[in-house]
């Protein structure tokens, strides 16, 4: 399966994006979505992080709270490294598992720290949404209503848009409007099937 690694800056527009090439009929595979379904109680992550975080990091639901979770690790890189060595493995597997099964001509994997946790052989090609710090904060506090130490630690927990560029095979600058983000992945779409023909 040809698979494209979708990545960003946080508020960078991937979302977006992965939207529109989703109207396109490609199938998505999100990273996202699937580390949220990997701590579901039941899965084998839950009890890990259950016994390394405490009880505490468990809601009245029984489900593991992301929130909570979010806030220590922001605030503790050993903490977040455990986590993301725990996670990460087990979110590659699944998400290889998810694209073998895909029908679309190639997938697109969607992925927030595809740079940070490099490499990836299962990506044929690294698609990077670039926008610039400000705009990235700007949306940022629209879309997340957060205060501006939180949105400064995540800024910082990520590489710096520079290094990001270094990695990628194609740029969609997202500075524009919704219908120049839909023209962008239109073309950058064409040019996937092609790549995934061969
Ligand atoms: N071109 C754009 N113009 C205006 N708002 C945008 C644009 N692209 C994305 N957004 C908005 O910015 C926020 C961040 O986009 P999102 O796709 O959620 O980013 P990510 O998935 O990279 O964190 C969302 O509220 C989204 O609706
Ligand atoms: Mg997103």
């Amino acid at each position: 399966m040809y698979s494209v690694g979708l990545t960003g800056g946080i508020a960078s527009g991937k979302s977006t994006v992965a939207d529109l090439f989703a109207k396109q009929g490609v199938t998505i595979i999100d990273a996202d979505v699937i580390a949220r379904e990997v701590i579901l109680p039941g899965e084998s992550a839950y009890d890990s992080i259950v016994a390394y975080f405490g009880n505490n990091i468990v809601g009245n639901d029984q489900l593991i709270d992301r929130a909570k979770l979010r806030q220590i690790i922001f605030n503790n890189p050993e903490k977040r490294i455990w986590l993301e060595k725990l996670l990460h493995p087990v979110i590659r597997h699944r998400m290889i598992a998810c694209s073998l099964k895909a029908s679309s001509p190639y997938c697109i994997h969607v992925i927030p720290l595809l740079i940070e946790t490099l490499p990836h052989p299962e990506i044929n090609r690294i698609l990077v949404v670039d926008v610039s710090v400000e705009t990235q904060i700007k949306r940022l506090k629209i879309r997340d209503n957060l205060d501006k130490d939180m949105i400064e630690n995540m800024l910082q927990a990520q590489i710096s848009r520079k290094e990001r560029l270094a990695h990628a095979d194609d740029i969609i600058v997202n500075e524009g409007d919704l219908v120049t983000l839909a023209d962008a992945v239109e073309k950058l779409h064409e040019k996937y099937l092609r790549l995934a023909r061969g």
